[in-house]
């Protein structure tokens, strides 16, 4: 897809740090877990009355962002559960009525684009605690066997209202605003085998046209995710896989689009105390060169704990990523894939900055001392390593000197970097090769 304009910045900027922080930082143990453990809204109003982040410091979250490597955020103004981090005029449900006393999502949003991020919101369009929000197959209440009652008087209108005014606050009173990252659509279907449909809520339940119109008119420049319910339409920006590495760019009827992958760390979005599938420091800067060798952004997620500070885990990983970072980030920056007729050796990958005509070398299993590039013989004006700048040696055309007589095969398009024995001390060593 040729870049349009309001998205020149979100294609350039390739790395982002997504926010997950509610309530279900207390229970610590998935932001889900209003659906999982079917609590009711009595039930969970235990965390309500005791969400105390009395740590929280944005610009220290905000520093943490920055020095990762990462430029632009984006934050859970309300989650599924329905609680507000903002002080929305149309709900009692949101943190200025929690211990906490105060808005929460102003001093982020502050504290963000003062260290030069771009910033942007994860709004929920489910609501689990609204009482117009029918109660469908996702809900909490969905096995409850007086269901139906439940339902009763519940006003779909009245909830599509709700998530539309909230939607004018946020994009009316806060700023600029980058990014709009809406969570998420299941409309209806009908189940193999089953006499009833499944119950979900898509376009029509959100009235995702009118909500996307008034979310450009108010924004003329933010950049919009793809959850609406408006593929087909054409109501999106990028589009959005979740936890999922993709062979090769995100395509629409063949053609490359722009998209954005958001990652965990440790497979739970909100803080979750327990889990101890935490991904390491170097999968990590792997797979945001391996995105962005396949033309994709990063969103990597921080679930902040209940006294409002960043996970311990997320804080090393951070700081890890934030090392390569400061060494390497001009081989993300500014990058995409490599034009076709470079094609990545084995255990690598190639970034490729079409401003700056230099190709990247994302070495992820260091080899002895040969690395051979095919096809790029008399390509190459210049090559170094790329974290302390030190020339690499090319051959060209296949080595001098050969003790003995050995079939090699066909050299003249070979490109050979000859590498140091040691693995440089960084996560991944990166070559930066100057085209001719
Ligand atoms: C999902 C989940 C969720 C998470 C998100 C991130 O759809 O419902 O908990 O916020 O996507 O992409």
């Amino acid at each position: 897809m040729a870049p349009l304009d309001h998205m020149s910045w979100f294609l350039h900027d390739r790395f982002g740090m997504f926010i997950h922080w509610g309530l279900y930082a207390l229970p610590a143990r998935h932001e889900w877990i209003r659906n999982f453990e079917q609590i009711s809204n009595e039930d969970y109003e235990k965390y309500f009355r005791r969400f105390d982040p009395d740590l929280y410091n944005p610009e220290a979250w905000a520093e943490m962002a920055a020095a990762a490597g990462m430029k632009y955020m984006v934050i859970t103004s309300k989650h599924h559960e329905g609680f507000c981090l903002w002080d929305s005029k149309l709900t009692d449900y949101k943190a200025t009525n929690t211990p906490a006393g105060r808005d929460l999502l102003r001093p982020m949003l502050d504290a963000f684009r003062a260290r030069g991020l771009k910033v942007g919101l994860y709004h929920s369009l489910i609501d689990w605690h609204h009482p117009d929000f029918l109660i469908d197959d996702l809900h909490p209440l969905r096995n409850r066997p007086e269901r139906e009652k439940l339902n009763n008087g519940r006003d779909p209108k009245r909830y599509a209202a709700y998530l539309h005014g909230q939607v004018r606050e946020l994009l009316t009173e806060y700023g600029r605003i980058d990014v709009m990252f809406y969570d998420f659509s299941y409309p209806k279907r009908d189940e193999k085998g089953s006499p009833q449909p499944w119950l979900g809520k898509g376009r029509e339940e959100w009235e995702s046209e009118k909500l996307l119109a008034m979310t450009r008119e108010l924004q003329p420049h933010i950049v919009v995710n793809d959850r609406l319910d408006l593929i087909e339409q054409g109501g999106w920006d990028y589009r959005t896989p979740e936890q999922y590495v993709p062979k090769e760019g995100v395509t629409m009827d063949g053609k490359p689009v722009a998209w954005e992958a958001c990652h965990t760390f440790s497979g739970s979005w909100g803080y979750h105390r327990d889990e101890t599938s935490w991904k390491s420091v170097e999968q990590l800067v792997q797979m945001l060169i391996d995105h962005v060798s396949k033309g994709g952004n990063v969103l990597l997620n921080v679930g902040p704990t209940a006294r409002g500070e960043f996970d311990y885990r997320a804080v090393e990983r951070l700081k890890g990523m934030g090392e390569w970072m400061k060494r390497h980030a001009r081989a993300i920056y500014g990058c995409g894939p490599a034009p076709a007729e470079f094609q990545a050796p084995k255990d690598c990958r190639l970034t490729y900055n079409p401003g700056t005509r230099r190709l990247y070398v994302h070495i992820f299993a260091w080899p002895v001392h040969h690395l051979h590039l095919e096809g790029m013989g008399g390509k190459v004006a210049y090559a170094q390593l790329l974290n302390d700048g030190s020339e690499v040696k090319m051959i060209e055309g296949g080595p001098q000197h050969v003790a003995g007589p050995v079939e090699l095969g066909e050299q003249s398009k070979l490109l050979t970097l000859e590498l140091p024995i040691h693995k440089p001390p960084v996560t991944v060593p990166v070559i930066e090769l100057y085209l001719r």
